[in-house]
């Protein structure tokens, strides 16, 4: 009687249960190789003496090893359900079911579910219940799925979501929620997922968010709340994000941001404020936000550059398009940009120096800036090599521009 143990390794880099489950053969092979190998306690000695019964050859240990595995495998009654008969059910009520065993994806998108079904499958890593019909979200509707990382709840009507709607989901790092009819952010649910990474309400209803915080949600990096109805930015909600790596405030009715709308959050990398309403950004309005790289201003009613840009040493990206700026001057922008878009606006002036020296600026979009007649010096822009500024009113181009910015492969 003998085995090899040729799937040890992979079996312990696995998953717990194939772990267990190898446990499990070793304790039956020693039963059987009692003739050999005492069963003493397992010291390192009686593990090689273990290993080395286990490894005298016989007709065809790996055919004997896979037969003594699937014994285990059933005397144990943890023979796990195959990825089709998981799926079985799922796939004849119109989902999608795929993945492995041990994860399984599990889509069942506008098939006019009205509740979270009950009887999902613990092996679940992903669910998407998006396009539904579920207006209510009880205590306990995920509870069996310890396992799911990614929930998906979009276009759902959900009028309400309980307290405890999100227990037993420990490992959840993104939940999706956008265009789901919220009036208001379902905090008390949502600031028991702690693990979360990811969080969509954004096209919701969303108007106040004025006793929301998210305290606690540690390890958030993205939050999208775009297309709802915020006046002011959520300061409250925001404090304490310590991880939060971009935030999404596009197409709301914001009108100002000022000092002290902005927590210090240290992380922070990509602020959206396009298409608000945007007619001013205070100096120092965005001071806290000290790794910002990429600011999206677009569609706004901007008349200047946000004073204070130049503070922002990280900043690496700026959009500005579809504003009403109409000059920029010397010291708006910081030195270390790398992309500067000012598309659509009423630019009538770019005074000398505003966008000199800036060495590692590649991208300059200037299209659609009709009432631009002149390019402005680009000197020490070395790194320029997209150009845009198509539909503006210029009457001639500096010759010299090739010379300044070698690197220039678009005009
Ligand atoms: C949702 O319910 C409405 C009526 O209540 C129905 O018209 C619609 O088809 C349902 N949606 C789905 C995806 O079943
Ligand atoms: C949901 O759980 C909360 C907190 O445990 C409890 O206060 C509330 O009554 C529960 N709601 C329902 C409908 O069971
Ligand atoms: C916020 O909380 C305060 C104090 O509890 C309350 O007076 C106010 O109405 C709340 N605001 C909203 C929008 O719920
Ligand atoms: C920076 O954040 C702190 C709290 O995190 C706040 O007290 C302060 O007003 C903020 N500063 C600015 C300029 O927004
Ligand atoms: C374009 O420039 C010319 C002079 O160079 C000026 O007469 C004309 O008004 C300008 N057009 C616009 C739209 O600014």
């Amino acid at each position: 009687m003998a085995i090899r143990i040729i799937n040890h390794q992979t079996a312990v880099k696995g998953h717990v249960v194939l772990v267990l489950l190898v446990l499990l053969l070793f304790q039956t092979c020693r039963h059987r190789v009692a003739g050999l190998a005492p069963t003493v306690p397992a010291t390192g000695q009686t593990k090689l003496m273990l290993k080395e019964s286990l490894l005298i050859p016989s007709m065809d240990p790996e055919k004997e090893a896979k037969a003594m595995y699937e014994k285990a495998l059933q005397q144990y009654g943890i023979y796990g359900k195959t990825l089709k008969e998981i799926c079985k059910t799922w796939v004849t009520r119109g989902c999608q079911c795929t993945g492995t065993k041990e994860e399984v994806t599990l889509v069942c998108r506008g098939i006019g579910l009205d509740a979270v079904p009950a009887d999902l499958p613990s092996e679940l890593v992903k669910l998407d219940l998006s396009n539904n019909n579920i207006t209510n979200l009880p205590n306990k509707s995920f509870d069996t799925l310890p396992n799911l990382e990614e929930l998906i709840l979009s276009h759902n009507k959900l009028d309400q979501i309980y307290s405890e709607a999100f227990f037993g989901l420990a490992n959840l790092k993104k939940i999706a929620l956008q265009n789901c009819g919220l009036a208001s952010v379902p905090m008390e649910a949502l600031k028991r997922v702690r693990t979360v990474i990811s969080l969509q309400l954004d096209n919701n209803l969303i108007a106040d968010m004025e006793n929301v915080t998210f305290r606690g949600l540690h390890l958030l990096k993205s939050l999208r709340l775009e297309g709802n109805l915020l006046q002011r930015v959520p300061t409250e909600a925001l404090i304490g994000l310590r991880s939060l790596e971009a935030l999404n405030l596009g197409n709301n009715l914001l009108t100002v941001i000022k000092e002290r709308d902005f927590p210090v959050l240290d992380n922070l990398y990509m602020l959206i404020l396009r298409r608000n309403q945007l007619t001013e950004i205070t100096s120092g309005a965005l001071t806290n936000l000290t790794r910002l790289k990429v600011l999206d201003v677009d569609d706004n009613s901007l008349s200047s550059v946000p004073v204070g840009l130049e503070n922002l040493m990280m900043l690496q990206e700026i959009s500005a398009s579809g504003n009403r700026i109409r000059w920029i001057s010397k010291g708006d922008f910081p030195k270390n940009l790398v992309s500067l878009e000012l598309k659509s606006n009423p630019l009538v002036g770019i005074k000398p120096g505003a966008l000199q020296n800036m060495p590692r600026l590649r991208k300059l979009i200037l299209s659609d800036v009709r009432g631009l007649n002149e390019l402005p010096p680009l000197d020490g822009c070395a790194s320029l090599e997209v150009l845009r500024i198509d539909r503006a009113n210029l009457s001639k181009i500096p010759d010299h521009i090739c010379k300044t910015s070698p690197r220039l492969k678009s005009l």
